[in-house]
């Protein structure tokens, strides 16, 4: 075999964390040490930077880290005291970790449609969500929008509608922080932000970890004072009950080092999503952002004619190029969600999207030449 024809069928990564290791040299490596050194494992000296850091990174009042993006979710929910008999509306076609929250602390999720064009909540539906809350004689207190593959929900129309009927908003940016929505970051909309820092989160860590942000200082107080076993003015002080939420100081450590190139790297998402539009627009449906807001590019998918999907994938996968389907099934037909209330109007778009989406290789670290072996890859298949 030649060369070329060597390089021509070499895997490729999904995403390619050895590559960002390359790139953060001994600093991660250092850091760590640094930890290993001084002992403080749990809510260390890095813990509290990092907050600090993530706060400043996107203008939210208080950054609180934690143990995952589940957990921030759930723990901005114990906070406001969701509970049996409340609904939150979230959208179906998301993980699971949206729903699962608000099912764990005994609440209904209603699930509303999401935009064909953005996999976002529509506001419409998620209106007709609270009614059929109502309906099912549920008090709806939350609309958790989804910040889908990287792209910011439609934050206007759901703060309005958020108001209106005085709910609030927990934005579940879990894939999304470093997004910006009319030129304000994520982190700063609605009550409170959730994010993750699994490692293949635009911004991950090396294990699990997430943080909350929210402005309001009395939400911020409890949420750490849950993340502890609900402490009071000491550890051995139990106000509330709580949990053991918190975010390892090892992994502190690690994300200090890689926020530092994190708007580089957002930048090389944002290129490289380019070069996917430019080479795949006219044989695929691909991802549009609207104008004003800025993706972080969790993913890069694409949307294909109705039974065109797993053939793109076995084509693919015989090149060495592997693809993922987020989501193949919509929440509301998971067997463990199956049974809470969807709004009047149906998920037609939800369930579309889930036969038709399929992501492609995406990471900072995707090079010219690997990525248009892709898109070559992409483009033959389709043609077949
Ligand atoms: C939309 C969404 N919400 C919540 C989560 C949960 O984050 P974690 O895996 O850190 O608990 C994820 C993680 O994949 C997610 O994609």
């Amino acid at each position: 075999m030649n060369q070329h024809a060597r390089l021509d069928a070499a895997p490729i990564p999904f995403i390619d964390l050895a590559a960002q290791r390359r790139r953060l040299g001994n600093t991660v490596d250092e850091a760590v040490g640094r930890v290993l050194a001084h002992c403080q494992f749990v809510m260390g000296p890095e813990v509290r930077e990092l907050e600090t850091q993530l706060a400043k990174f996107c203008g939210a009042r208080h950054a609180i880290s934690c143990s995952s993006g589940t957990d921030a979710l759930l723990l901005v929910l114990m906070a406001k005291g969701i509970g049996p008999g409340d609904a939150v509306i979230c959208p179906s076609f998301t993980f699971c970790a949206t729903a699962e929250v608000v099912a764990l602390l005994g609440a209904t999720p209603v699930y509303a449609e999401v935009s064909e064009t953005t996999f976002n909540i529509d506001a419409a539906s998620a209106r007709r969500a609270i009614a059929t809350a109502r309906k099912n004689g549920l008090k709806p207190k939350a609309i958790i929008p989804v910040d889908l593959f990287g792209l910011p929900a439609d934050f206007e129309p759901i703060l309005e509608l958020a108001a209106s009927e005085g709910l609030f908003v927990l934005d579940d940016a879990a894939q999304a922080f470093g997004a910006t929505y009319k030129g304000r970051p994520l982190g700063t909309f609605g009550l409170a932000t959730a994010t993750s820092f699994f490692p293949a989160k635009p911004l991950g860590c090396y294990g699990d970890g997430g943080a909350i942000f929210t402005d309001d200082d009395a939400l911020a107080e409890t949420i750490k004072s849950l993340r502890v076993h609900g402490h009071g003015t000491d550890k051995y002080d139990n106000v509330r009950i709580g949990m053991t939420g918190r975010l390892d100081t090892i992994q502190a450590a690690v994300l200090i080092e890689k926020l530092k190139i994190f708007s580089t790297e957002i930048a090389a998402r944002d290129r490289i999503a380019r070069r996917y539009h430019a080479g795949l627009k006219d044989v695929a449906i691909v991802p549009e952002v609207p104008a004003g807001y800025a993706s972080v590019w969790a993913q890069y998918t694409i949307r294909l004619a109705p039974g065109r999907r797993d053939g793109l994938a076995t084509a693919l996968k015989a090149e060495g190029i592997p693809t993922a389907i987020y989501y193949p099934i919509p929440l509301h037909r998971q067997v463990a969600y199956r049974s809470y209330p969807v709004a009047e109007g149906g998920l037609a778009v939800s369930e579309r999207l889930a036969q038709e989406v399929i992501s492609l290789p995406m990471h900072a670290y995707l090079d010219e030449p690997v990525q248009d072996r892709i898109i070559a890859a992409v483009r033959r298949a389709l043609a077949s």
